[in-house]
């Protein structure tokens, strides 16, 4: 028998000195005995409001709703029907575990490790329109996920640095990584390049660098390193909205491990280095516009990739936070 569930939109509290816009929408569900079933219903009869609420406020935390496996959560994406987009077909840097078709694991970097704000795989030409992430297990201390409404972010930047922001605009972005040939669970970009390319050989990677207009070299130890064509740096939302939409924060504070510099990782896509100082601009001007989810065992953040970066907090004891890709709009553009 269907039992109809109880959810409230509810506000959460901004951090002192945030932007209250930054603060993503809440749904809290709160039904006994709820099954996925119910929840599959419910999600059927609001798909609409929450895809007009997600373009708005950027995130969708649910709480309180029936989850407790990743099965449970495939379950869940599932019911939105939108087009996965799998880990394997990606470009992405991270090493992660794979759980069902449509759930891996967040990030496999060690605890200590913080993974700073970014839109997923902007720094690839091959990136999710949207993410789901899951908390099964929340950690014992720290381990949030840090949400930043980019758009905002750019608005104040355009004011605040102009000629940067333009030159963002205008010029895009070239990066270069250097993958292992052995995937490094050390680092946050450690995955290998046989993997990233899915390639069984250099003849492999090189064919499909080639398609994705790539630029590389192979090093002496068995690395690649490996340069993207012209990515943008920023992307048209709507008329007048634009995101930030690059790694630039993520780069210019954690872009480090034993193969990578974060000093060589980005330039313009004219080839031109960036002002680091405005790099370093950005990333604080990103703090007010930055909420923190505090996880608890069964959320699930529903995450637009166009609008919204995203962050790992450091933690201590056992976290396990899965993820999941949605394909991206074939209708959205860049600027
Ligand atoms: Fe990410």
């Amino acid at each position: 028998m269907s039992t109809p569930l109880n959810v409230r939109a509810e506000k959460v509290p901004a951090d002192e000195g945030a932007d209250p816009r930054a603060v993503p929408s809440l749904r809290l569900c709160d039904t006994d005995g709820a099954t996925s079933d119910n929840v599959g219903d419910w999600i059927d009869r609001h798909r609409d409001e929450l895809r007009e609420e997600l373009s708005a406020s950027g995130a969708i935390l649910f709480r309180g709703f029936p989850l407790t496996t990743p099965e449970d959560f495939d379950r869940f994406i599932q019911a939105f029907g939108f087009a996965n987009f799998r880990y394997e077909e990606s470009l992405s840097n991270a090493v992660r575990v794979v759980r069902t078709e449509r759930v891996f694991s967040a990030n496999e970097a060690p605890a200590e490790v913080q993974i700073h704000l970014h839109h997923e795989m902007a720094q690839t030409p091959v990136f999710p329109g949207k993410l789901f992430f899951f908390c099964e297990i929340a950690a014992e201390t720290g381990g949030a996920t840090p949400l930043c409404r980019s758009d905002l972010l750019f608005e104040r930047l355009s004011q605040e640095v102009p000629q940067f922001a333009a030159d963002c605009e205008q010029k895009g972005l070239k990066y270069t990584n250097v993958m292992p040939g052995d995937d490094d669970p050390s680092s946050g970009m450690g995955r290998r390049w046989q993997s990233t390319f899915s390639a069984e050989s250099r003849e492999d990677a090189e064919r499909r660098m080639r398609e994705l207009g790539y630029s590389w070299e192979w090093l002496d130890d068995g690395c690649l390193r490996a340069t993207t064509p012209v990515l943008p740096a920023v992307w048209e939302l709507g008329p007048g909205r634009k995101s930030f939409f690059n790694q630039l924060i993520a780069a210019a504070c954690g872009w480090k491990d034993s193969r990578n510099d974060p000093s060589r990782a980005i330039t313009f896509g004219d080839g031109g280095p960036l002002d680091h100082e405005a790099v370093l601009r950005a990333v604080e001007l990103s703090q007010p516009f930055t909420f923190d989810v505090p996880w608890q065992a069964g959320d699930v953040a529903l995450v637009d990739n166009m609008i919204t970066m995203h962050a790992r907090r450091p933690f201590t004891g056992t976290r396990k936070v899965w993820a999941s890709l949605v394909a991206a709009d074939a209708t959205a553009s860049h600027a």
